[in-house]
C-alpha cells in the first residue's frame, strides 16, 4: 500500500456515453473541441490535476477507437468500456470496468463525472476527495441558485425560496463499495434515479455537500459552447 495514497488510488468514472441530442452534433459530444481540444480530454486533464489516479471513460458503443486516440494525451492510465442507454447504466458498465481493470483492488475512492462538465476547476475535484477521505459516504459539489425560480402550478405559478435550493454538480465522490451496493440495488428494483448521490440515498444514507465552482458547469446546449470557449481563452490553457 502507498502511504501517501492510504485508500489505494482514486478513480473516476468519466461518463462521456450520451448521444449530446441538445447540443445537435454529429459526433459524441465529449469529443466536440473547445480550442482544439475535446471536452473528455479537458474533463480527465482537470480530474488528474484535482488527484485523480485513473479514469474510467464510459464511451458510446463503437466510439471506443476515436476516444482511445483522444485519450492517449491524458495525463493518467485511461480504461474504455462502452455505455448504456442511461445515464446511470453508464455509471454501471463503469463500476463493472473497476472489477476487472488491473491496479484497482485497493480503490476506496471513486468519482462519478460528467464529460460534459468540462472546465470543472481541480480545487473542486480536491474538495469531493478530501471529504470522501474524511469519512462520508457520499458527497456531491453544489452551488447556490442566482436566478428567482417560479414552479407551477394548476393556478398559475408560485416564487420559490432560492435561499434553500442548490444546484447539483459533478464530480460526486462515493466510498467505492457504497456506490457499489446502491447500483446493484437499483438494477435489482428496476428503479431510476437522476444522480448517483440519489441511488446513495436510496440506500437510506446521508449525502455530503461541498462547494462547487461555476465553472463546473455543463456543456448542454450551443451556447454553452460559447462560454466554454470564452472561459478556456480566458484561463489560457488547454
Ligand atoms: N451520459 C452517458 N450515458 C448516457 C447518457 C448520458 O454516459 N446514456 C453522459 C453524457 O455523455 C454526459 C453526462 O452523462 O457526459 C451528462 O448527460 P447530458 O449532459 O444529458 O449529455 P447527453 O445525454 O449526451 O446530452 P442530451 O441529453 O442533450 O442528449
Ligand atoms: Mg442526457
Amino acid at each position: 500500500m502507498n502511504p501517501s495514497n492510504p485508500n489505494g488510488p482514486v478513480v473516476a468514472i468519466v461518463v462521456a456515453a450520451g448521444s449530446g441530442s441538445r447540443l445537435g452534433t454529429d459526433i459524441p459530444k465529449a469529443l466536440r473541441e473547445v480550442r482544439g481540444v475535446p471536452l473528455v480530454l479537458s474533463s480527465v486533464r482537470r480530474l488528474a490535476e484535482g488527484g485523480v489516479d485513473v479514469a474510467l471513460v464510459v464511451v458510446p458503443a463503437g466510439q471506443e477507437a476515436a476516444f482511445e486516440g483522444v485519450l492517449d494525451a491524458a495525463p493518467i492510465p485511461c480504461g474504455l468500456v462502452a455505455g448504456g442507454d442511461e445515464r446511470q447504466h453508464s455509471v454501471a458498465n463503469g463500476l463493472g470496468l473497476i472489477e476487472w481493470h488491473g491496479g484497482l483492488e485497493d480503490a476506496e475512492v471513486v468519482l462519478v463525472h460528467d464529460a460534459a462538465r468540462a472546465f470543472v476547476p481541480p480545487e473542486v475535484v480536491r474538495r469531493v476527495i478530501d471529504a470522501v477521505r474524511a469519512g462520508a459516504d457520499a458527497v456531491v459539489p453544489v452551488i447556490a441558485v442566482v436566478d428567482t425560480i417560479r414552479e407551477l402550478t394548476d393556478e398559475g405559478s408560485t416564487v420559490v425560496d432560492r435561499t434553500a435550493l442548490r444546484a447539483v454538480q459533478t464530480p460526486q465522490g462515493f466510498k467505492r463499495d457504497v456506490l457499489a451496493l446502491a447500483h446493484e440495488r437499483l438494477a435489482e428494483n428496476q428503479t431510476s434515479v437522476t444522480d448517483d448521490a440519489a441511488a446513495v440515498e436510496y440506500l437510506g444514507l446521508d449525502v455530503v455537500l461541498v462547494e462547487g465552482a461555476r465553472e463546473a458547469f455543463k456543456v448542454t446546449e450551443p451556447f454553452d459552447l460559447a462560454i466554454a470557449e470564452a472561459l478556456a481563452a480566458a484561463q489560457d490553457r488547454p
